[in-house]
């Protein structure tokens, strides 16, 4: 299969280097009635060692191109051990030791986040360094807001920041229509009707700057919600003009330009995780 990004001008990253880590996968292997049976399905394996998503594992495992332990599988839910299975696509083995990769990117607007899009419209991909990992956006950011984007091909990190329950703070500067009231502040800050019956978390405002018609502020959510910063404004009469996404929990934007990015570093890293 050929990768699916172009081959790599970041190269994956080296154990030492203080912007990445290098980790082996390790699946614990499960003790059923004194059996041991591998901990995860073939597609699983293949997602978890970056080689491709979890869907594109079934399709090309369906295609026959995947061998584990030279015996060709059909069958996207076998079990397979990642320590001492050789699991090989269209002959070539793949890695067993996953290098991670963790970039932020200072999204511009007019950038859709998915990988392809049908419509020919440019994606954040046109703006990352290429490799042959399979890295995805954590969470979402639409294609009208700029600002801060984690990328990375660690699906735990992504499971971390995208859980609801771990209500990662996430800082946005708003530009919004309107004078915005005390009353509008305290509303957003306890929480306001979206999507036809949720209450918002509460959240916090600061740095408000009212101007003739129209007002500028930073709000700080704990939740992620398709387009939710936008639909809190409207909710309260205030639409937003522009939005950009200054920090996720301590990790902010600040010092990269517009449309670049760079790597986290371990502290980053270990922040976002805890
Ligand atoms: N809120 C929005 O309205 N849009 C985003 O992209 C993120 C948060």
């Amino acid at each position: 299969m050929p990768p699916l990004l172009p081959q790599s001008s970041l190269q994956p990253c080296v154990s030492g280097d203080r912007n990445c880590r290098e980790l082996t996968v390790t699946t614990a292997s499960v003790k059923t009635n004194n059996v041991y049976l591998p901990a995860v399905s073939l597609a699983r394996a293949l997602s978890k060692l970056g080689f491709c998503s979890r869907t594109q594992a079934e399709s090309i495992i369906a295609g026959g191109r995947v061998t584990v332990n030279g015996v060709p599988a059909h069958n996207a839910a076998q079990r397979v051990d990642m320590e001492k299975d050789r699991i090989a696509v269209d002959g070539t083995e793949v890695a067993t030791k996953k290098k991670f990769i963790y970039i932020l990117l200072n999204k511009p607007t007019g950038y859709i986040t998915t990988r392809v899009d049908e419509r020919g419209r440019e994606t954040i991909y046109d703006l990352l360094p290429k490799t042959d990992q399979f890295v995805f956006p954590v969470g979402r950011l639409d294609m009208d807001t700029s600002g801060a984007l984690i990328v990375t091909n660690d699906s735990q990190l992504g499971e971390r920041l995208t859980n609801p329950e771990s209500l990662c703070p996430k800082s946005y500067r708003v530009e919004a229509e309107g004078r915005l009231t005390d009353d509008d502040r305290r509303a957003l800050e306890h929480g306001v009707l979206i999507n036809g019956g949720y209450t918002t978390r509460p959240s916090v405002l600061r740095d408000i700057e009212i101007r003739e018609s129209e007002t500028e502020c930073t709000i700080t959510i704990t939740e992620g919600k398709n387009r939710q910063v936008r639909k809190m404004f409207a909710s309260i009469g205030h639409e937003v003009t522009a939005l950009h996404r200054t920090a996720i929990g301590s990790v902010s934007v600040l010092g990269i330009a517009i449309g670049k990015w760079r790597t986290l570093d371990e502290n980053e890293i270990h922040r976002l995780m805890k």
